[in-house]
């Protein structure tokens, strides 16, 4: 248990967007679980899960946000996003179409949140490299002109997950 205790120093929200099938509810399962599953349904509505951890010296509990990314099945937005201080605005690397959606969820995203939320541009299935659409170059130069973090991750293999959420946490902090 984090911290050697059940004390909670800070609750962090964090919520995560992005289109449909990019992984968003899939890196929450390696984050909070450390699982991951190939057959994930596509989320309806709203779900969050915690994980708690220390970040200097404190116990911090993220209580991590996941959505729909397809439309239909999305809830209020106003609401989801209320009280958030980071998000992760994920595209799939292998998916150009998801890429080119990111300016939509970052203006959505800046509509509703707080002006201040810590945000990080997250490229999941870097494990597809053979596959990819968006190179790292486009996606970081996105993100130096918008003024995000930037990390490609694999929910898959687990890579950079745990980093984009500590970058994010640890910038909240
Ligand atoms: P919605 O809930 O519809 O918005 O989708 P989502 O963004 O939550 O996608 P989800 O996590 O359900 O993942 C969609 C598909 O991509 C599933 O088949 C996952 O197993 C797969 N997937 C997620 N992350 C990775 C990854 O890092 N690598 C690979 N190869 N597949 C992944
Ligand atoms: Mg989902």
């Amino acid at each position: 248990m984090a911290g050697g205790g059940d004390k909670v120093d800070y609750v962090f929200k964090v919520v995560l967007i992005g289109d449909s099938a990019v992984g968003k509810s899939q890196i929450l399962a390696r984050f909070a679980r450390n699982e991951f599953s190939l057959d994930s349904k596509a989320t309806i509505g709203v779900e969050f899960q915690t994980r708690t951890l220390v970040i200097e010296h404190k116990s911090v509990k993220a209580q991590i946000w996941d959505t729909a990314g397809q439309e239909r099945y999305r809830a209020v937005t106003s609401a989801y996003y209320r009280g958030a201080l980071g998000a992760l605005l994920v595209y799939d690397i292998t998916k150009r179409q998801s890429f080119d959606h990111i300016p939509r969820w970052l203006d959505e995203l800046r509509g509703h949140a707080d002006k201040n939320i810590v945000i990080m541009l997250v490229g999941n299935k870097s494990d597809l490299e053979e596959e990819r659409a968006v190179s790292t170059e486009d996606a970081k130069e996105f993100a130096e002109k918008e003024n995000l973090f930037f990390l490609e991750t694999s929910a898959l293999q687990a890579t950079n997950v745990e980093n984009a959420f500590q970058t994010v946490l640890t910038e909240i902090f």
